[in-house]
């Protein structure tokens, strides 16, 4: 391209700050970025990828989520983009000239907020205000509203949120990247903190039994598995991304309408907070069965009916990632544990 721009040290810089700053499924960062003259390399980073990820589809979507990130930054210092995506990679390149709107100054303003939301339904038109936003992306934007339907959502949720506490590598997998203590958190700078789950310090021992599956009547899976649901029935709205491919691609592109859509709420005082279980374990029943032993067949079963009963639109894609959004009762504080740009960066 006769317009391409070189890419100076400060500006990769500048771009890949602002791509961490991204959401990634159990803050993994999942990504590393490689300078080129003229264009940006974004990998998967193999050491911080999750292991049951179907297909890598989590890490891809987080990538994507990055990519869009270093779009925003780009059109605010008046360069436009273009993302080519490989097998296992996408490069961005950049040329000069661009008039047009960022979403860049609510980078560092996007957060996952888990507190209560009002459960006043969104109106019609915030909701196609939002789809609006992403018109763009080769990318799904299916809305679920209404008492019901929200019912409906929270237990499909809530039951394969249970498969998740209850099988023991997904169990082994969530509590592997929950940081008990601040030095494993500022060691890694990557996983959870009890603090972004809204959990105070005291809740640590607690985590500690959880971890070693020490359950009893009070705190078991499933207990557990309807507690982190029930405040999607408290949902503005539900949203689900979908992807149109099944593909590294689809997914990074599903990434980057997820991010851009989030920006943009956060632009209009509205909050988001990813449900990863539904997504996941659809896809993961649907591409691995064998990965789930004999006693969740019926569970993932009844709700894969349930889902494609409730969007049959659906069938024809597949769903990315489900965000919960609405109005917060409580700000919350940025998670800004980010692993420090070297460790991103691959030479
Ligand atoms: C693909 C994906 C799946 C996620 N799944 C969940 C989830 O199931 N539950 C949750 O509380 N947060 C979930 N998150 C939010 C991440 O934990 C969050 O983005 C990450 O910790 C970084 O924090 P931030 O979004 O506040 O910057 C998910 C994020 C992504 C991108």
């Amino acid at each position: 391209m006769e317009n391409t721009v070189i890419i100076s040290n400060e500006l990769f810089k500048n771009l890949i700050g602002a791509a961490s700053l991204a959401a990634s499924a159990d803050n993994m960062q999942p990504w590393e970025f490689k300078k080129h003259n003229h264009s940006i390399e974004v990998f998967m980073s193999n050491s911080r990828k999750l292991p049951t990820d179907v297909s890598d589809m989590f890490s891809w979507v987080s990538i994507g989520a990055a990519i869009q990130n270093i779009i925003e930054k780009a059109s605010l210092e008046g360069l436009a983009t273009n993302v080519k995506y490989q097998e296992s990679s996408a490069t961005i390149t950049f040329s000069d000239g661009i008039d047009k709107d960022s979403l860049s100054p609510w980078i560092d303003k996007r957060t996952t907020n888990r507190s209560d939301y009002d459960d006043k339904p969104l109106d019609e038109s915030t909701l196609s205000e939002l789809s609006s936003s992403v018109h763009d992306m080769h990318a799904g934007v299916h809305w679920v509203a209404g008492k019901e339907n929200l019912k409906a959502i929270t237990e499909m949720d809530a039951s394969l949120s249970f498969i998740r506490l209850d099988h023991e590598p997904f169990h082994k997998e969530l509590f592997d990247i929950i940081r008990l203590s601040e030095e494993e958190l500022e060691e890694k700078r990557f996983g959870l903190s009890p603090k972004v789950l809204g959990m105070p310090p005291e809740a640590a021992p607690l985590l500690q039994l959880l971890k070693s599956r020490a359950f009893d009547e009070n705190i078991n899976p499933l207990a557990m598995a309807n507690g982190l649901a029930s405040k999607l029935q408290e949902a503005g709205a539900i949203c689900i991304i979908s992807s149109k491919n099944s593909n590294p691609a689809g997914y990074m592109e599903a990434g980057r309408a997820m991010e851009k859509l989030w920006l943009f709420a956060t632009s209009k005082g509205l909050s988001l907070h990813p449900y990863g279980a539904l997504p996941q374990y659809l896809t993961k029943f649907e591409k691995e069965p064998h990965t789930f032993p004999e006693k969740y067949h019926e569970i993932l079963r009844e709700q894969k009916s349930k889902f494609y009963t409730l969007f049959s639109e659906l069938k024809e894609e597949y769903p990315a990632i489900l965000l919960r959004v609405g109005k917060p009762k409580d700000q919350t504080p940025k998670n800004d544990i980010r692993i420090g740009l070297k460790k991103i960066i691959r030479e």
